[in-house]
């Protein structure tokens, strides 16, 4: 089976009502980054950052995949699918993909502030102060913070070295490491790009750009893939 590796970013999640960062009605219009997605930040007003995750994991429990989620799992019929996400929502889950990578963690998970290998599943949206781990500190949003390390960037980087197809959807490009996994794909490789606001990528050859939401343009993208004989 050929493999394809698929990025996604926020865009991907947006028309099942979750907001993305950059667009103009982006979290990031309303919230500053260093207030609430930093490690400086969770030490000056955790409250704050706990809200703000809590609120995204409440809406997390009222939202479903959408016709983009579902085209990726269709595809798992005829491809090797892996997907690498830079969303913290569980919609590529939810509608039955079975390889998903979070590179920057997941909302429906919290970890401990003195072991990062100690994560946890939240039970329902809220974490509350004084909700500690097995030795007693403080829980955390899993998520990773600007400034962090990113511990699933390795094995992301080599699956998107063994790319036959790569597909990017809904993402900005503007965080890295994960905006430089396209440059990992073997030369040659076919890259589609669907987001209504992409641009080319330099230095990517072979790539065919669909200027579509997600909804419309992966169930495209998937049923020409499926009847490519690819
Ligand atoms: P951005 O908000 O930066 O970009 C969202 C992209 O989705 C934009 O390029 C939009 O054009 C596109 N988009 C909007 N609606 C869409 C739709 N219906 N279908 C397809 N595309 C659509 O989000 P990301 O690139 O995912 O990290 O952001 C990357 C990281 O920055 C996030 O993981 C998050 C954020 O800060 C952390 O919080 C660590």
């Amino acid at each position: 089976m050929k493999k394809i590796i698929v990025l996604t970013g926020a865009g991907i999640s947006a028309e099942s009502g979750i907001r993305t960062f950059r667009d103009s009605d982006g979290l990031w219009e309303e919230h500053r980054i260093e207030d609430v997605a930093t490690f400086e930040a969770w030490q000056r007003n955790p409250d704050l950052v706990i809200d703000f995750y809590n609120q995204r994991r409440k809406q997390l429990y009222e939202v479903k995949p959408n016709a983009g989620h579902l085209a990726l799992v269709e595809l798992e019929k005829n491809f090797d699918v892996r997907i690498i996400t830079q969303n913290v929502d569980d919609l590529h889950e939810q509608a039955g993909s079975c390889n998903v990578l979070h590179l920057h963690g997941e909302l429906k998970k919290v970890r401990s502030t003195i072991n990062q290998d100690l994560i946890y599943e939240l039970e329902g949206w809220e974490l509350k102060k004084g909700d500690l781990c097995e030795k007693g500190s403080q829980l955390r949003p899993h998520i990773v913070w600007f400034g962090e390390a990113v511990p699933m960037i390795e094995p992301a980087m080599e699956l998107s070295a063994e790319a036959d197809i790569f597909i990017v959807i809904g993402t900005s490009l503007n965080v890295y490491p994960a905006a430089g996994l396209v440059y990992y794909v073997k030369p040659g490789t076919p890259v589609y790009l669907i987001d209504p606001h992409a641009e080319m990528l330099s230095g990517v050859k072979n790539i065919t750009v669909l200027r579509k939401k997600a909804g419309l343009g992966v169930p495209e993208l998937v049923r020409q893939l499926m009847e490519s004989g690819f």
